[in-house]
């Protein structure tokens, strides 16, 4: 006898299957975007038209062997953060002091001069706490996670603000003279910035201080982005020169890649952001975007009477309420009634949920994660192939960022994509979680200079 369900199931059911028609990616799209990124990559090293800048980061990976103490400031996230590092070779390092404040939308959002003056003002405290005020020829490493276009390791214009930062006056500057202004303004003429570099370039020079097979770095969190080891001849568009190694690091700014099939939803979230057209990769992966895409996902099937029985649109249909941690919790209740999920629900203002609901909203959110794992992984395998397309040998890929650290099943989801994509030969990409990459490298990077 056939089994009955109710309508109400059979709309969950319904809905289900329609998230999964938008959001699953196959593994012959998997295979498509792969290879769509690696000749985007090409294309951005010989400077032609490419969604991927490819900037390359006029240093090479540490030999282990940088000694030395140094400073690190690091800007690119919620937080701004100073750290003094000593750098004892032999892949070894001691932390000595950090500080970190959460910098508000006034600064975020402000103009160059409070940003700046503000940084200063922090590296001053951070000096006389640590009792650096008197020590003479302090070198600083920045790392500034944004896109600079560098022309050499102590300089870089931005090209423009991604994630949530939109500071006027910093776009088409050297964000190193207008540290360095700041600097000379609070009287600190004690510290000089030796590197300017990008968190997943912190990222790789830490991971591959300790790990010379480590060659690629991507960092999950707010934000999403990688940069690879690269031969010199590759890099087309920057001719003539040498360096010691015939290897460069290059800042890929994966999060623009745009040869990508998007859901209507995306296209709404895209509309809607500061940026729109760009960081579209970022906007389908990061985890200051993939909440509001759920969001949004819900909102429609609250209209189409599939969730809530079409209630809770005042709550929900609100910009940004649904946070991506909310989805990490949610994913992680493996109740059969959804508990906890019904708890946030509740925090959030949402009445009046079914059981149904909560795990309708549990396989949206899995819907979501689950593509972004699978797009990171795809574009992951492109940067692979392009270094070594048979995949000889191992690539260590250090990873940083909480969305990869901390959303339930991510970090599984990419492996397992992974190994879809390679079979056995997955097993020479070991993902290496390589925490505050982006606080440490920069001092690293400063000591090879
Ligand atoms: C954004 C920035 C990029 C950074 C990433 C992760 O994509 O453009 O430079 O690496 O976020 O923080």
């Amino acid at each position: 006898m056939p089994v009955k369900i109710s309508v109400h199931e059979r709309s969950v059911r319904e809905s289900v299957l329609y998230q999964d028609k938008n959001f699953y990616i196959s593994l012959a799209q998997m295979r498509r975007i792969s290879r769509d990124f690696r000749s985007e990559m090409a294309r951005g090293l010989a400077g032609d038209k490419s969604s991927l800048k490819m900037i390359p980061a006029y240093v090479d990976k540490p030999s282990g062997n940088e000694a030395g103490r140094f400073i690190a400031l690091d800007l690119g996230g919620t937080n701004l953060r100073i750290l003094q590092l000593e750098l004892k070779g032999k892949g070894r390092i001691l932390k000595h002091g950090e500080k970190k404040v959460v910098l508000g939308e006034k600064y975020i959002k402000g103009t160059a001069q409070s940003l700046f003056d503000f940084i200063a003002g922090f590296i001053k405290d951070f000096l006389r706490e640590e009792g650096l005020e008197q020590t003479s020829g302090l070198m600083l490493g920045f790392t500034f996670s944004f896109p600079i276009q560098q022309s050499g390791i102590a300089s870089g214009i931005l090209v423009h603000w991604t994630k949530d930062f939109s500071v006027s006056g910093v776009v088409g500057k050297d964000v190193v003279v207008l540290l360095e202004a700041a600097l000379k303004k609070k009287g600190i003429q004690n510290v000089s910035v030796a590197a300017l570099v990008n968190d997943t370039v912190g990222t790789l020079a830490a991971g591959s201080y300790k790990d010379p097979a480590c060659d690629i770095a991507v960092i999950l969190g707010t934000g999403t982005n990688a940069c690879y080891q690269e031969k010199l001849s590759n890099i087309l568009k920057w001719p003539g020169r040498k360096s010691k190694t015939g290897k460069m690091i290059v800042n890929i700014e994966w999060g623009n890649f745009n040869k990508i099939q998007l859901t209507e939803y995306d296209r709404l979230l895209d509309k809607k952001s500061d940026n729109p057209g760009f960081q579209i990769l970022e906007k389908m992966v990061s985890g200051m975007y993939l909440g509001e895409i759920a969001r949004l996902l819900m909102v429609d099937l609250i209209k189409r009477k599939l969730l809530f029985r079409g209630g809770n649109l005042a709550v929900l249909g609100k910009e940004k309420i649904f946070k991506t941690e909310y989805m990490s919790r949610i994913e992680f209740d493996n109740s059969a009634e959804g508990v906890d999920i019904e708890a946030l629900l509740k925090g959030l203002k949402v009445a009046d949920s079914s059981a149904q609901d909560r795990l309708l909203i549990k396989s949206i959110c899995a819907a979501v994660s689950t593509r972004a794992t699978r797009i990171s992984a795809a574009v992951l395998a492109g940067v692979i192939t392009k270094i070594d397309p048979s995949l000889s040998r191992r690539h260590t890929v250090a990873v940083d960022g909480s969305v990869y650290e901390k959303y339930p099943g991510f970090a599984g989801n990419i492996e397992a994509a992974l190994k879809e994509l390679f079979g056995k030969k997955s097993r020479n990409i070991v993902l290496k979680v390589t925490k505050d990459g982006s606080g440490i490298g920069a001092a690293i990077i400063a000591g090879i200079v």
